[in-house]
């Protein structure tokens, strides 16, 4: 089976679920929260017309072959008691590697969704693709995601400066291991 039909993936209290078209608005929404604006300036989107491109693109990559050290895996994280779609999580290629990516909007941040949103789709991920690792590349300053990545079980490795957003910025990366 198509590792991408197993979703929805179930955790406490979310799972993670396939984007689809009609997530267009809220995802914009989301998009242009402060947070976001500050934290990934490449994913605020000029208009809902933007969103949907952005959204179709990465619906194109649920394909049977679907795999993130090629392409990106992005999901929706709903809560399981609403549906309510609250943030996204996603895996993508970074050069032999795969990076972790995450937001969760502002009403519902500080309540632990972020954190069981990068565990779920950690396990799920080594489970179905051959992984020796995922990495998670942080600024320094946004010490919010550092945190989240520490109690998702991510492991501090090194500080160094790279150019993110354009911009050569202080990081911190961290790693996570399949569990033995
Ligand atoms: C980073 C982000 C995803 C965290 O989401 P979240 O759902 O609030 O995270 P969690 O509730 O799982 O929190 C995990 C830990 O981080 C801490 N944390 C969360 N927000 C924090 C903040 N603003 N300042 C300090 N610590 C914070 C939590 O207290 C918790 O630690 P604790 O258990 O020791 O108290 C969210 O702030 C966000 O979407 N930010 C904008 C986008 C972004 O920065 N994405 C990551 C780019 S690398």
């Amino acid at each position: 089976m198509n590792q991408l039909e197993l979703a929805p993936i179930y955790a406490q209290s979310l799972f993670l679920r396939k984007l689809a078209l009609t997530d267009t608005e809220k995802l914009y929404q989301m998009s242009v929260e402060p947070g976001m604006k500050q934290w990934i300036p490449d994913q605020v989107y000029a208009d809902c017309n933007h969103a949907r491109q952005v959204l179709e693109f990465l619906m194109a990559q649920y394909r049977p072959d679907a795999n993130p050290k090629k392409d990106p895996i992005v999901l929706g994280v709903c809560l399981k008691n609403t549906q309510e779609l609250i943030g996204h999580v996603g895996l993508s290629p970074l050069e032999k590697h795969v990076e972790i990516g995450y937001a969760i909007e502002e009403k519902h941040q500080k309540k632990g969704y972020a954190s069981e949103a990068i565990l779920a789709i950690s396990d799920w991920a080594f489970k179905y693709f051959d992984l020796p690792l995922i990495l998670g590349v942080v600024a320094s300053a946004n010490k919010a995601s550092c945190r989240t990545l520490e109690k998702a079980g991510f492991t501090f490795s090194q500080e160094e400066e790279r150019l993110m957003h354009g911009e050569m910025t202080g990081v911190r990366i961290y790693f996570c291991k399949p569990s033995e």
